[in-house]
């Protein structure tokens, strides 16, 4: 038996992931890898909360998403990899707390509200997506982890899943501990147009992007709105390509484009093409272990039903005490 902590966290395959997906969540999962015991889920039936009327892209997203995973450094030698909708017993637990959670506390969640108001191309008035927590809640105490890691958009979600935990085991005994959050630091990473990045503001720089593709969009990023013409001076510290230099490129370097900029030594095109370089170059590893997966679709199948199957032997324990409890 492992003595290491026991975490766990998801994604919903609702796009393939982008520098911010990257730098916020997936390469602190990576590194989180050898300290902890590691589930890491793809809830696809969460991105059916939202995106029902829309299916048909969740299926190549899920493997998207994995080969985005694989290839950035999560392993299944280190790490349970699997996706919710192979783990029926999740159904099962949701159902078990939907019972006892007061509709109140999901109607007060503020990602709800939030989600409410901001999609309102989209008929989000479902039984489902208000029960979206409680799915949630499954997924999480399943595995009874020590602690979730999370950005603080998702907070929220795990402060229910605690307060649903209390309230099971108030009415039913002590099964499951209440999983702590694990607040990801989200370095703040803009589009290429300086809203946040996201897939649905077309702004993002995805890691399955070509080189060539990565030289467009950084092409036509926006820099210091001041800076009409290449001889004025700009000021680096307002300009959204100077902050990638800062993640992309060496400290020495960074100071040098600093000055230049200011003292309009250096143009913005040759400053976007320098950045650009450093990033293809960073992304490189990740270009090169895509093409491996993407070349071998069995083998991630296999990589998704075989982490399930492992993440089912848990699941399955956790329901058999579940079911005792409540006596059914
Ligand atoms: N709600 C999460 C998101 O949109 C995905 C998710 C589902 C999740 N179940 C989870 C995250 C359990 C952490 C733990 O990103
Ligand atoms: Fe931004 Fe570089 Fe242009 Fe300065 S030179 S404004 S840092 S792109």
């Amino acid at each position: 038996m492992s003595q290491k902590k026991r975490i766990l966290s998801g994604m919903r395959p609702t796009g393939p992931l982008h520098l911010g997906n990257l730098l916020g969540a997936l390469a602190n999962w990576v590194n989180m890898q050898d300290e902890y015991e590691c589930f890491f889920f793809i809830a696809d039936w969460h991105a059916l909360t939202s995106d029902y009327d829309n299916i048909d892209p969740i299926k190549d997203y899920k493997r998207e998403i994995m080969i985005d995973w694989l290839s950035a450094g999560l392993t299944p030698d280190k790490s349970t990899l699997f996706v919710q909708s192979l783990v029926k017993e999740h159904a099962e637990l949701f159902l078990i707390l939907s019972m006892i959670t007061p509709v109140p506390w999901l109607e007060r969640n503020p990602t709800y509200k939030e989600q409410i108001g901001q999609l309102s191309n989209k008929d989000l008035s479902t039984f489902g997506f208000l029960g979206y927590p409680v799915l949630q809640a499954s997924d999480i105490i399943m595995y009874k982890p020590y602690g979730v890691p999370v950005g603080v958009d998702q907070a929220p979600h795990v402060e229910i899943t605690r307060e649903i935990a209390r309230r099971f085991n108030h009415f039913f005994g002590n099964v499951f501990p209440e999983p702590e959050v694990i607040l990801t630091e989200t370095p703040r990473i803009l589009g290429t147009d300086r809203r946040k990045m996201s897939k649905s503001y077309d702004n993002a720089i995805f890691l399955s992007d070509s080189p060539e593709t990565i030289r467009s969009k950084v092409a036509s990023m926006i820099t210091d709105p001041q800076r009409a013409r290449r001889a004025d001076p700009g000021n680096p510290d307002v300009c959204k390509v100077f902050d990638f230099h800062k993640l992309y490129t060496g400290a020495d370097t960074v100071a040098e484009i600093d000055q230049q900029c200011r003292t309009a030594g250096i143009g913005c095109v040759e400053c976007k093409q320098k950045m650009a370089q450093n990033l293809i170059q960073a992304l490189e590893p990740i270009r090169e272990k895509r093409a491996y997966y993407e070349a071998r679709p069995e083998l991630v199948e296999e990589i998704m039903v075989e982490g399930s199957n492992t993440a089912r032997q848990t699941a399955q324990k956790t329901m058999e005490e579940v079911r005792q409890a409540i006596k059914i």
